[in-house]
């Protein structure tokens, strides 16, 4: 990214809670399934990754790097000096991407907001901080033993603490007056306003314009499980909170960086705001998600105005990929002809074979059938193609799909055919073994499973947005 580039960056890292959080599939009624895939690791641990990024901003030298070493004189290995070791260098790089009137929000808990906001006194200058924002809700359960913990921090810090945006007149909010502390005056004009004397100068705050909330928000509760803008990502926060973020530092148009976009409510704050966005997430989950969630939002055009960089786009890159993370491959690859990931305990089963499943109606109101789905990242095997097929039998599925890195040969290819069709309600006919090569899924258009018009049931749809607007924008 280039240096002061960026208006606003907002970012809600996982916060070091040592969990795993796991993202729920529909299943084949639709509704949501006990399967569950791994979404994100939330768990740090001294490791050599830890160490590299340990040193490397150690010898940066700087407040920073004093910083942490005064960390690690008493947190030593601990999980939390790993976790403050992963955000220190990421800070200091958000830091140099902020044009100079940017702002940075972190939103954190109090697992460890306390170390946050020391790092960044260290990577802003303890005068840049600007609010320690408390987002309180009252979903989730609640300790009979302590009081029940019901807020998020969100610290947040200008670039330079002189000219850092702020448009009041886009956060304000309407205030009813018999809940004033202060008393209410009227002007000349018969304008409603509140004062305050500072060094002997008046200043008003006119009622017509709204007050700004306080830095305690109870205004914007927290995603329930029925609330219709939830895409059963973890740890998904509300577009309205993401849109008070962006609306208080930005105007159209401008520059919103999330790099832990999750399942990007920030990009669909700014694009319903109509702001540039990036989003960076390390999942390739998260990347779908957010793909899906903006074309059910703003349409299928959408994924014209933006541009995804970090997916395989050739058979080398996918081959690469699949090398260097077998799970991320799979994944990719069963999203990329729209089924679902299986869960880790299918995958761990005796066969291993199921990678993905697809579900869809055969005819309107008719009944739900199954495709099985497994991928090969290396070498195919001979018998690879009549294992998926007695998968399929067992699994009482109709369809059998095998994606491969490289090319099947003519024999898997005679193999795949001697399993026959699945005939459809309608008469036509489907092969029952379908064989898809990652240059296939490449092609423009690319290869599809064949099987008869479906009726989607497996994901969550996010609910239309009413306010298109195509801005240049780009995931990560
Ligand atoms: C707390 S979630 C963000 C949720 C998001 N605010 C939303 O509303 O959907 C944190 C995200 O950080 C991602 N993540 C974890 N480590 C990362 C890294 N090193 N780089 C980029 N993203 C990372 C995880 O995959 C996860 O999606």
């Amino acid at each position: 990214m280039k240096d002061e580039s960026v208006d606003l960056v907002y970012l809600d890292p996982p916060f070091n809670s040592q969990k795993n959080y796991n993202m729920l599939f529909k299943d084949k009624t639709g509704k949501r399934a006990a399967a569950q895939i791994k979404t994100f690791k939330d768990t740090w641990g001294w490791d050599e990754g830890a160490e590299r990024a340990y040193v490397e901003t150690v010898e940066a030298g700087g407040t920073v790097a004093e910083t942490l070493v005064a960390f690690r004189s008493f947190l030593k290995q601990k999980d939390m000096m790993a976790y403050l070791s992963m955000m220190a260098p990421r800070l200091v790089e958000l830091r140099r991407a902020m044009k100079p009137t940017a702002s940075l929000f972190l939103h954190c808990d109090p697992t460890a907001s306390h170390y946050l906001k020391v790092l960044l006194d260290a990577v802003f200058g303890a005068g840049n901080f600007v609010n320690e924002i408390a987002w309180c809700y009252d979903t989730g359960g609640r300790s009979k033993t302590y009081f029940p913990r019901k807020h998020d921090t969100i610290f947040w810090y200008s670039k330079t603490c002189k000219g850092f945006a702020f448009h009041y007149d886009q956060v304000a909010i309407a205030r009813d007056p018999s809940t004033m502390h202060e008393s209410v005056l009227t002007d000349e004009m018969g304008r409603s306003y509140q004062r305050n004397m500072k060094n002997g100068r008046e200043y008003r705050y006119y009622l017509d314009k709204g007050v700004l909330p306080n830095d305690w928000w109870t205004d914007i509760p927290a995603l329930n499980p029925a609330a219709k803008e939830r895409l059963d990502y973890p740890t998904q926060k509300p577009v309205a909170l993401l849109e008070r973020i962006i609306n208080s530092v930005t105007l159209r148009g401008e520059i919103v960086l999330d790099p832990f976009c999750g399942c990007g409510t920030s990009v669909d704050a700014a694009q319903k705001l109509g702001r540039t966005w990036i989003g960076i997430d390390i999942t390739a989950l998260s990347i779908d998600v957010i793909t899906r969630r903006l074309s059910d939002g703003y349409g299928a055009d959408i994924s014209r105005s933006y541009r995804l960089v970090g997916e395989p786009t050739t058979v080398q890159e996918a081959e690469a990929l699949a090398k260097n993370n077998k799970y991320q491959f799979q994944f990719w690859a069963i999203r990329r002809v729209g089924a679902s990931p299986a869960s880790g305990t299918e995958k761990k089963g005796a066969d291993g074979g199921i990678d993905g499943r697809k579900f869809f109606h055969d005819g309107l109101g008719g009944v739900i059938k199954q495709i099985i789905l497994s991928v090969k990242g290396g070498k195919l095997k001979m018998d690879d193609v009549r294992s998926l097929a007695y998968v399929v039998e067992r699994e009482k599925a109709v369809i059998g799909v095998l994606i491969s890195s490289g090319e099947p040969t003519p024999t898997m290819r005679a193999d795949a055919a001697a399993a026959g069709f699945y005939t459809a309600t309608s008469g036509e006919k489907y092969p029952r073994i379908q064989l898809l090569s990652v240059g296939q899924l490449l092609n423009d258009p690319p290869a599809r499973i064949e099987y008869p018009h479906a009726l989607d049931v497996t994901h969550e749809r996010a609910p239309r947005v009413l306010l298109p607007s195509a801005e240049q924008t780009s995931l990560m």
